[in-house]
């Protein structure tokens, strides 16, 4: 069932009364003003028709601040919480069969490290003492000031800050989970791929923490344009592997590794993709950003955020953030991609590295090869939960362009004194058009999850073009 919430009041159920939206605009109106008076849809109703009825909403009422909620039903309750590796019909194993007995294994070592009291306080201090979270919610006060309309009014702007994360990124939250995991499995080999460079840099540095050897898999042109994660990777001691191609290719290529030797080594995924329980872990290791979010909300203004915002490229950091607040119906989630990398915005329903999820292909089913100025949005699939979650109409995804990443870039610097990751970025970008659509004192975070040392010379290159 859909209800909708409206001036902080619920309006109950009535499952019959769909005809409701579209008789008049005068009977719309009158319902909702009647106190409980119900507007209600039934779940089965197409995307078209939600949208219409939300269009109609909105015109009735101009003024008002107007939320969206769901009642979940068994069925979509069931699908948010991943059950089985699958939302809806996202996520899965599609492997060979060889592989399955082993992924069950990890998905067991997995649960059963949810529950285990010693590795939850191994890892709370590995993530205090050595990560440094928790990391703070900043208020931008000169990025506000920047969105304030003529009048002085605006939404109020809070950055979480995962770029102060050790490393320079949220992948370390994952990393050091992951690699903690992997000792326990009694695998010495960690073997992942990484795009910017900032996944490999995290795992690099937890192995070397926990005496793992490392291996990373990155893509050649990767290497040529985040050339300084590849000097940390080698002096955190790992061994840094180029493959053909960008980040899709390394991924498959770590795949090919972990499969030859399946009994010592470890594939440390950075992204919330693959097969079950991949995608299940690096949210549960990453959803730490949302839980502080939600704790530092209540601490500086008493309340929850209204409005999240994550760049996505397979969703880890975004997952990590929204994750905590997908029952929360009145925080909107708002997902950004690159342009030419957006496979939610974008793309079509298929299968890639073992789960379903939206997809950049063609016709026949090819992958389209993702480009964007921020290296780590470059991945052809994203995360099925994402995927799940775009279909439900609970995340909201849009597209920025390589320009409007590096004007975002560039504002951050000179009014906040902050370099972003240019991934970041994108995130950021998208205030631009978010920020005249909302009421003042609208309570916005935006997940700055990487810092942008790597990223300095490709805005100096770009610039100069
Ligand atoms: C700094 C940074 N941000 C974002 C991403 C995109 O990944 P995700 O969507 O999984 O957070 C990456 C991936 O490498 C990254 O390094």
């Amino acid at each position: 069932m859909m209800a909708c919430k409206f001036q902080n009041k619920y309006f109950i159920s009535r499952p019959t009364s769909r005809e409701l939206f579209f008789s008049s605009n005068a009977t719309l109106s009158r319902n909702l003003q009647k106190p409980g008076g119900a507007l209600v849809v039934n779940c089965s109703v197409g995307k078209t028709e939600l949208q219409e009825i939300h269009n109609l909403v909105l015109k009735t009422f101009p003024k008002e601040k107007f939320l969206w909620s769901t009642n979940l039903d068994n069925e979509t309750q069931k699908n948010i919480d991943g059950h089985n590796g699958k939302f809806g019909i996202f996520g899965g194993k599609f492997v060979p069969e060889t592989l399955i007995a082993c992924l069950d294994e990890l998905e067991s070592a997995f649960n059963s490290i949810l529950l285990d009291f010693e590795f939850q306080m191994e890892l709370m201090t590995a993530l205090r003492d050595y990560a440094g979270r928790e990391t703070p919610l900043y208020f931008a006060k000169r990025l506000t000031d920047h969105y304030k309309s003529a009048a002085g009014t605006g939404p109020d702007i809070y950055l979480k800050r995962e770029d102060l994360n050790h490393g320079g990124s949220h992948n370390m939250n994952n990393a050091i989970g992951q690699a903690m995991l992997a000792k326990r499995l009694g695998r010495n080999t960690i073997v992942a791929a990484t795009g910017s460079g900032q996944h490999g840099v995290a795992t690099a540095a937890a192995c070397a923490k926990l005496d793992l050897k490392c291996m990373v898999f990155m893509g050649s042109k990767d290497t040529e344009r985040q050339y300084s994660n590849v000097v940390l990777m080698k002096h955190l001691g790992a061994e840094v592997k180029c493959v053909e191609g960008g980040f899709k290719d390394a991924s498959s290529e770590a795949f090919r590794c972990w499969v030859s030797n399946l009994e010592a080594s470890y594939l440390l995924s950075g992204s919330a993709v693959g097969p079950h329980p991949c995608p299940k872990m690096v949210c549960e290791f990453q959803s730490v950003i949302g839980k502080e979010t939600r704790k530092q909300a209540m601490e500086k203004w008493g309340g929850k955020p209204d409005v999240l915002v994550a760049c996505v490229g397979s969703g880890s950091n975004a997952l990590g953030l929204f994750h905590e607040f997908l029952r929360d119906d009145d925080v909107r989630l708002i997902g950004v991609e690159g342009e030419h990398s957006a496979t939610l915005e974008r793309g079509d329903i298929g299968v890639y590295h073992g789960a379903m999820s939206y997809l950049l292909q063609d016709e026949e089913g090819q992958i389209i090869e993702p480009r964007s100025i921020g290296v780590g949005l470059e991945y052809p699939g994203v995360s099925p939960e994402l995927s799940y979650l775009k279909d439900l109409g609970r995340a909201e995804f849009y597209s920025v362009t390589d320009q409007e990443a590096i004007e975002a870039y560039e504002r951050l610097c000179k009014l906040e004194g902050i370099i972003p990751a240019l991934e970041a970025s994108h995130a950021l970008a998208f205030l631009q058009k978010l920020c005249p659509t909302l009421a003042d004192g609208t309570k916005v975070v935006v997940n700055l999850n990487g810092r942008g040392d790597k990223d300095a010379t490709i805005v100096a290159n770009h610039i100069l073009d």
